[in-house]
């Protein structure tokens, strides 16, 4: 069984990403790495220091995206998933998840085959053709599980004109916008995650995938977390340290020790506060073949966009990895706070870099004051050498 509580010690980049081109979506989170190609970088001699910094800057930002990887293959993308998760830690045992249902694994149970055509069917059944509930498909993959993924990819092969759209929330901001009494009640409450639809098709499809779903604690069929697999309401991030809100959206089905109205009412708070603030948002637009996208669920919620009409078809290939089970470090930071800590160090590293140089520079001139005072006494009791040296002791003498 993974730990349920442990202290974090956070990772750092070693810089091996250093000089790589990258553009922020939005300063709180999502990054674009606009040229690189991941199936030349998982090839390359130094791809695990390559791949444990990429890890941690999905897991600091949220969310990453790469244009038209057009080498990466299904095979590559489970290779990146896995070494993905294996670098930054996750627990030894743990793989990639695996679909119940056959319609989305077809013949490999770790790829996802994602059509928005049944996206759109789903999501008509679900909430009807005019759409004025976004914030119900707010959520994170496989929060139902005992452990939960780390990091889901979705790489387009098929794009529309435009349209369907992902976006993305962060949690690590969600947590820092709500005061100190609201942080220390959500920290004090646990939520059941729930996916009815999952258990119904489970019980009633043919062909339905029944064993570990990436570990051996994945095995319920009920979709449904029990008492001994909740999440906490606010989980700290195994990786950077930082808490982040892990409740709200539509798998979250209730709140533990509270009344079924309090825990819709807290649900409903968490969800709000998503929706109501674009700015603790990213939009990632899908544009050419083979676009690639990596988040982080542990501290991202996501959404599709519904809005596929006339658009052409939207086809992707998902891949998702397992991590642990969800805990809470109560000794661990908020990001506002860390950044802060981070920020006075990097200014501090600066001050002393700085301070170090001008020190430098000093007994450099020092020194060379010196050795042109030594040289001058030296030429003032030198013997004339010749007739090309007898002016120095001169001038010297006359000084
Ligand atoms: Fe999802």
């Amino acid at each position: 069984m993974c730990p349920s509580s442990k202290t974090v010690v956070p990772m750092k980049l070693s810089g091996a990403l250093d000089g790589v081109e990258t553009v922020e979506i939005t300063p709180d989170l999502g990054t674009e790495f606009p040229s690189l190609d991941l199936a030349e970088v998982l090839r390359r001699p130094n791809s695990d220091e390559l791949i444990r910094d990429l890890a941690i800057t999905i897991c600091r930002r949220g969310v990453v995206a790469f244009r038209a990887q057009n080498n990466l293959t299904n095979e590559l993308q489970k290779e990146l998933l896995q070494r993905l998760g294996v670098l930054s830690g996750k627990p030894a045992g743990h793989g990639l998840s695996k679909h119940p249902m056959h319609i989305i694994r077809k013949d490999d149970p770790e790829i996802f085959l994602l059509d928005a055509a049944v996206q759109r069917a789903t999501h008509e059944g679900n909430f009807g053709k005019k759409r004025q509930k976004g914030l119900r498909e707010w959520h994170t993959d496989g929060s139902y599980e005992v452990c939960p993924p780390d990091f889901t990819s979705l790489r387009m092969t098929e794009v529309p004109a435009t349209g369907g759209d992902t976006l993305f929330a962060s949690g690590y901001e969600l947590y820092d916008r709500l005061s100190e009494p609201y942080q220390r009640f959500f920290e004090s409450l646990n939520a059941v995650h729930y996916v009815p639809p999952l258990e119904k098709a489970a019980n009633t499809m043919p062909d339905v995938y029944r064993g570990p779903r990436g570990c051996p604690e994945n095995v319920h069929m009920d979709f449904k977390q029990t008492h001994a697999s909740i999440s906490p309401v606010v989980r700290t991030h195994p990786v950077t340290g930082w808490k982040s809100l892990f409740a709200g959206g539509l798998h979250t089905r209730a709140i533990e020790g509270v009344t079924e109205n309090e825990g819709q009412e807290i649900i409903d708070k968490i969800s709000r506060l998503i929706v109501d603030n674009h700015d603790l948002q990213a939009r990632v637009r899908w544009i050419n073949p083979n676009d690639f996208v990596i988040w982080d669920n542990r501290c991202v919620f996501h959404c599709p966009t519904q809005d596929l009409d006339r658009q052409g078809r939207r086809l992707g290939y998902r891949c998702i990895s397992v991590a642990e089970k969800p805990f809470l470090d109560p000794n661990s930071k908020s990001r506002w706070q860390a950044m802060e800590e981070e920020e006075a160090e990097e200014a501090a590293r600066q001050k002393a870099a700085a301070a170090a140089s001008a020190a430098s520079a000093a007994s450099a001139a020092s020194a060379a004051s010196a050795a042109s005072a030594a040289s001058a006494a030296s030429a003032a009791v030198s013997p004339p050498a010749g007739p090309a040296m007898e002016a120095a002791p001169m001038v010297s003498a006359q000084a």
